[in-house]
């Protein structure tokens, strides 16, 4: 698939700009603070309702936008090709003056074809995949970051993922409002009975849907990283649910769950991961009414890299680190692939930079079949003459672009 045409009105520093995207690489290159990171973040939002970076909703608004207008709004617009259909895509995002405590609320409308739809009903229309230079954080960084990736990418091409972590987040709040109140001035504790059903149904969906997707990914990243690394080195992720991880007796959960063996369907598990679910959230209540929060659950899984046994997330030298992920995210694009049965529009963010030249030639080989593939850079240099005859140049001035 491509994006034929994007539009953005008042998004971050661009206050209006119309192009026309070419099928093909399209490189966009200029100085810092120029709008290049902006424009990929702009085509990440429409396809996911979502900003790729960690910043709030409000952030994407223009800020001269928000210091003129009674309800300050960017806009955001695209054409999208499909190898089986066409679709446009309109997505306003808006302040409006409410009683909150900054005085504003933030909404969204999202149009596809000219009909009103809500963010779920986002999914399956764009598919990405964005490679951003932080992204070495996911194997370094704190087991959040590893979540948000899974997330990212599996609420992208599963309806049924996306209600559920939506679902989930919210049972997760009013859960431990409850907890925290019934610690605080007490009651009755089976107002928790509800709390724990929604909780154990959503966040089984959840892990059984994370479990096949890291094993799918594992056996694509695998193959990529020994390519990578010459036929060296192996990668493993190991997937640490947390909602059997740290029982003392976790073998009598395990015969009926065998949450750690990838190979196991999850429909068949289902029933019995969520009663394992129920069951150790009975284990822990006493603990989480005495720190007045859920203990049990996805929100607490963690994932980790192994390269020939060694945990990269501890040991992995930068270089090692940035290997891993390079070949989790293109084996991203490939699952993501498989999943939509056509290619996700490509992002790369700077990645160049920190790459050596056998990784650069390999990234650029193996997105090469791309239909669209939208990559920044400061210098165009760090691309072969070959590549940068072939690419689409475009040249980011200030929020606004020539072409
Ligand atoms: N809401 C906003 N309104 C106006 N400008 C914004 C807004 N948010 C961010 N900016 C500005 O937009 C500019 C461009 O940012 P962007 O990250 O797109 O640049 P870039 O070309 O990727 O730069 P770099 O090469 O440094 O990564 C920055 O100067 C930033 O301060
Ligand atoms: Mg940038």
């Amino acid at each position: 698939m491509h994006l034929r045409h994007l539009s953005l009105t008042n998004f971050r520093l661009y206050s209006r700009l119309e192009v026309d995207l070419p099928s093909q690489a399209i490189l966009l290159y200029g100085d810092n603070a120029q709008g290049k990171t902006s424009l990929l973040e702009a085509i990440y939002v429409l396809a996911t309702g979502r900003s790729s970076h960690t910043t709030s909703d409000r952030q994407l608004i223009n800020w001269l936008a928000s210091e003129e207008g009674l309800t300050p709004h960017a806009r955001l617009a695209a054409d999208v090709v499909r190898a089986d259909r066409s679709l446009h895509i309109d997505m306003v995002l808006m302040l409006e003056p409410a009683k909150t405590e900054d005085g504003w609320r933030f909404r969204k409308q999202i149009k596809v074809n000219g009909a009103v739809v809500r963010t779920t009903d986002l999914i399956g229309q764009i598919a990405v995949v964005m490679f951003l230079p932080d992204d070495v954080e996911i194997v370094s960084g704190s087991p959040a970051n590893r979540r948000r990736y899974l997330d990212n990418a599996l609420a992208q091409v599963d309806v049924d993922y996306a209600r559920a972590l939506d679902l989930y987040g919210e049972v997760l709040s009013q859960r431990n409002a409850l907890l925290r109140q019934l610690a605080e001035t007490g009651g009755d504790l089976d107002q928790l009975i509800y709390w724990d059903e929604q909780l154990a149904s959503a966040g089984t969906t959840i892990t059984l849907k994370r479990q096949s997707m890291i094993a799918e990914l594992e056996a694509l990243a695998d193959r990529l990283h020994r390519d990578l690394t010459h036929e060296r080195h192996t990668l493993r992720l190991r997937y640490q649910p947390a909602f059997n991880a740290d029982l003392p007796t976790a073998h009598v959960y395990q015969p009926g769950l065998n949450l750690d063996l990838p190979t196991r369907s999850p429909e068949a598990t289902f029933e019995q991961a969520r009663q394992s679910f129920l069951k150790q959230l009975h284990t822990k209540r006493s603990e989480e009414l005495a720190r007045g929060s859920t203990l049990v659950g996805p929100h607490r899984d963690e994932l980790r890299f192994i390269a020939d046994e060694i945990d990269l997330g501890v040991y992995g030298s930068r270089g090692q680190q940035r290997t891993a992920i390079l070949a989790m995210k293109l084996a991203e694009v490939h699952w993501m692939r498989e999943k939509i049965n056509d290619w996700p529009i490509l992002l790369l963010d700077e990645v160049m930079a920190e790459l050596d030249v056998h990784r650069r030639g390999f990234l650029l080989n193996q997105i090469n079949g791309a239909n669209q593939a939208i990559l920044t850079s400061t210098d165009p240099e760090m691309f072969t003459a070959e590549f940068r005859r072939q690419a689409k140049m475009v040249k980011v001035i200030r929020g606004r672009i020539e072409i």
